[in-house]
């Protein structure tokens, strides 16, 4: 049987207007996980702003968001920028919700990865998320119903060959998203972090040949392998006020993936 399909652009649990006059910032908002981020936030009431360091890919999803009856404005901005996201956010009068989304994998094993791309993946996915939470802390502060939820990934929390520093720096992500947890509680913050197995984003279907994609399907639980809007459903979980008492964890959004590891009778007996 087949898994639920997701409602592309829309929270499929969540009712319109829960975020209602809130303010979310969505960086990567532009494609993939932050464009499903950014269409359901704004369909659930919120006023988003899509950051995203491709002004067209931002414009884009705004527009999207704007045409589905919802309110969104583009921002270019490159979160590995301190000084520009420190602009950005001091130009925002009020941020509720925030969700980091902007990261990027470069394939290649530890030992062969030059250490200019290392430097650039921890560069994106930790001190980014980093850049977004210093600047944000005071207008998340001034907040009543604040949170934020970073994007880390399965390979935080697991390896596979080739992987280079991608899951070290969702390693850390994980880490800083426990460290902020644990800092910000008192001021009335959650901070959560969602990590997404493959997820059927333009960019793995553009990459993975459909036979590598198939291979993840079968080995997963549930037979199939996330839609971007499953991990945006996520997301808005763990924004909205259904979530007021968690914080601090870590939400594996993967079919069923990172259970896949022991086998059981059935495929010992098969071996014999
Ligand atoms: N797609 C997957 O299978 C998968 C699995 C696990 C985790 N993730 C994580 O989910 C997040 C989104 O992944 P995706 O597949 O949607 O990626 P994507 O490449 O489709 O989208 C990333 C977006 O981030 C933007 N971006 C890149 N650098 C930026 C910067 N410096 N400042 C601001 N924006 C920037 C890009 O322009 C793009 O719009 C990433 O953190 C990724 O590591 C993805």
């Amino acid at each position: 049987m087949s898994r639920e399909e997701p409602m592309d652009g829309r929270s499929g649990w969540l009712d319109t207007g829960v975020f209602a006059g809130q303010v979310g910032v969505v960086t990567g908002g532009g494609r993939g996980i932050g464009r499903s981020v950014s269409l359901s936030l704004a369909a659930a009431g919120c006023e988003v702003v899509v950051a995203d360091v491709d002004a067209d890919l931002a414009a884009d999803t705004a527009a999207e968001a704007g045409e589905r009856g919802g309110k969104a404005r583009a921002a270019t901005l490159d979160v590995t920028d301190a000084a520009a996201v420190s602009a950005f956010v001091e130009a925002e009068a009020r941020v509720d919700k925030v969700v980091n989304c902007a990261g990027m994998l470069r394939a290649a094993a530890v030992a062969e990865l030059n250490p200019v791309d290392w430097a650039a993946v921890f560069e994106l996915n930790v001190q980014g998320v980093l850049n977004v939470a210093r600047a944000v802390h005071p207008r998340l502060s001034a907040s009543p119903v604040s949170a934020m939820v970073n994007i880390g990934s399965l390979s935080g929390t697991s390896a596979y060959p080739g992987g280079g520093a991608y899951g070290p720096s969702k390693a850390a992500l994980i880490a800083l998203t426990h460290q902020l947890a644990a800092e910000w509680g008192r001021d009335g913050i959650r901070v959560n972090v969602v990590n997404p197995g493959p997820t059927k984003t333009p960019l793995l279907v553009s990459t993975q040949s459909p036979g590598a994609v198939a291979r993840r399907e079968a080995q997963s639980l549930l037979g199939s392998i996330p839609e971007p809007q499953n991990i945006a459903d996520a997301v808005l979980y763990l924004l909205s006020p259904g979530a007021a008492a968690v914080t601090g964890q870590a939400l594996n959004v993967d079919c069923g993936l990172s259970q896949t590891v022991m086998d059981g009778p059935a495929s010992w007996s098969a071996r014999s």
